[in-house]
């Protein structure tokens, strides 16, 4: 690609990041030609001119070879990206939410027309984390890829640990610092992590797996006493999303975790997001970085920009290589399980038990669940009810739920 001119939909957070990247990062051959936004009554930082209200102008602009969607809305954000495909034109984009649902079919319709599409910022912000995945690691079978994907949670997570503030407390002071959305479900109930997870299922293993098939619990039923039980164990509490492959299986899931203190995660504190690596020749590999705002996202989307002039793509080589890895629930998972009402809890559920606690200030059984039954159990999601993975747990294969009941039975 010559010179790389730019059609920048969106100039919130992100835009505005990659605009200051842009002006002080010398040597990219990458100009701003045109800006789409929204609101005609919004002041602007920049001079009117470059402003357009109507996608079209850049879509349809003879001199613009590269869209750059960074918009708040994934429906929108979805036939944005589409068109400029179907036009020809590169694609950069953060948009985390419409990638997740709708990945294969993008990645084959940019194959199919032979355009680029890129989307580093969308998944931690400023860890180049795919990149790494497609090219770094392509020889090298990894067997996990997990970590801490959501900055606002974890600040939630720093604060009910380090200053003893409830989690009502915590959320409204990271909302107040821009951290957490308004409306902050998106991040506290596991879904901003799940949609990134689900990304990179597809550079990790090469499977694209719709986001509504990866279970995710949040942190928002999380309690003073499970803050007290982990303090007490000298863990920390992280939401931690976790892809793990075993032979030809492949699992994922969002959920809390408790977190030894040798555990590299259990230093990532506040709105620092880490992605830890595991592959067989290069065992364990930690990346810490800004998993959000608008300069650490900005010059990721500039990354992306500045490897459209070399030619980058990414080829999903995994996925070409076909490598028979499936997506199961076949597993098992080590939990803890706090309760209020024993009513509201499926105890049948466990596969065992090693410990169970009953006291005034709160109850608590730990043991053994088939990841299976956590997916199916609507108790799980009872108020009085809060979920967190043992330290240490990971996805331990299984049979399927059904057949070990059969076996059991015979
Ligand atoms: N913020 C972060 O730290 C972060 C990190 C990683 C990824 N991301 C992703 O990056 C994307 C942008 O996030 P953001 O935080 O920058 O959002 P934002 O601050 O809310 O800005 C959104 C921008 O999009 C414009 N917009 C919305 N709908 C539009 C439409 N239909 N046509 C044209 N322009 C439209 C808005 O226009 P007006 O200015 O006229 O309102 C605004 O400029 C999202 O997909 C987000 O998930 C964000």
């Amino acid at each position: 690609m010559g010179k790389i001119k730019l059609g920048i939909v969106g100039f919130g957070c992100v835009g505005q990041g990659l605009h200051t990247a842009l002006q002080q990062t010398k040597g990219i051959n990458a100009e701003i030609v045109k800006i789409c936004v929204k609101d005609r009554n919004k002041a602007r930082s920049l001079p009117q001119e470059i402003f357009t209200y109507n996608v079209e102008d850049l879509l349809d602009h003879p001199e613009i070879n590269t869209i750059v969607e960074l918009i708040d809305d994934a429906n929108a954000a979805l036939e944005i990206v589409k068109a400029a495909i179907l036009r020809g034109k590169a694609v950069v984009t953060a948009n985390k939410k419409m990638l997740a649902e709708h990945l294969e079919e993008l990645s084959d319709l940019a194959r199919k027309h032979q355009v680029p599409l890129l989307y580093e910022g969308a998944v931690c912000g400023s860890i180049p984390i795919i990149r790494n995945l497609e090219e770094y690691y392509d020889n090298d079978l990894i067997s996990s890829v997990h970590g801490i994907f959501n900055g606002s949670t974890n600040y939630i997570l720093t604060k009910i640990a380090e200053e003893g503030q409830s989690y009502e407390e915590a959320l409204a002071e990271a909302q107040a610092l821009g951290f957490a959305e308004t409306d902050p479900s998106l991040d506290v109930e596991g879904f901003d992590p799940k949609y990134k997870l689900t990304i990179l299922l597809a550079h990790t293993y090469g499977l694209f797996v719709r986001p509504e098939e990866v279970f995710n619990l949040g942190i928002s039923r999380l309690s003073t006493f499970d803050a007290q039980y982990a303090r007490e164990k000298g863990f920390k509490i992280k939401l931690v999303a976790r892809g793990k492959r075993v032979g030809e299986k492949v699992f994922a899931l969002v959920a809390p975790q408790f977190i030894e203190a040798a555990d590299p995660l259990a230093r990532i504190d506040r709105e620092f997001n880490a992605v830890v690596v595991e592959g067989a020749f290069s065992e364990r590999q930690v990346f810490v970085g800004k998993g959000a705002g608008s300069l650490p996202t900005g010059s990721a989307v500039l990354s992306d920009i500045s490897a459209l002039s070399y030619g980058y793509q990414y080829e999903y080589k995994r996925h070409q290589q076909h490598l028979g890895a499936e997506y199961s629930h076949e597993a098992v998972l080590d939990v803890y399980l706090r309760y209020e009402n024993p009513a509201l809890v499926n105890f049948d559920d466990f596969e065992s038990v090693t410990e169970s606690y009953v006291g005034d200030e709160g109850n608590y059984i730990t043991g053994s669940i088939h990841f299976d039954a956590l997916v199916q159990a609507k108790w799980i999601h009872e108020p009085g009810n809060s979920l967190i993975l043992n330290a240490g747990a990971d996805f331990v294969p299984a049979l399927p739920k059904k057949k070990k009941l059969a076996n059991q039975l015979a």
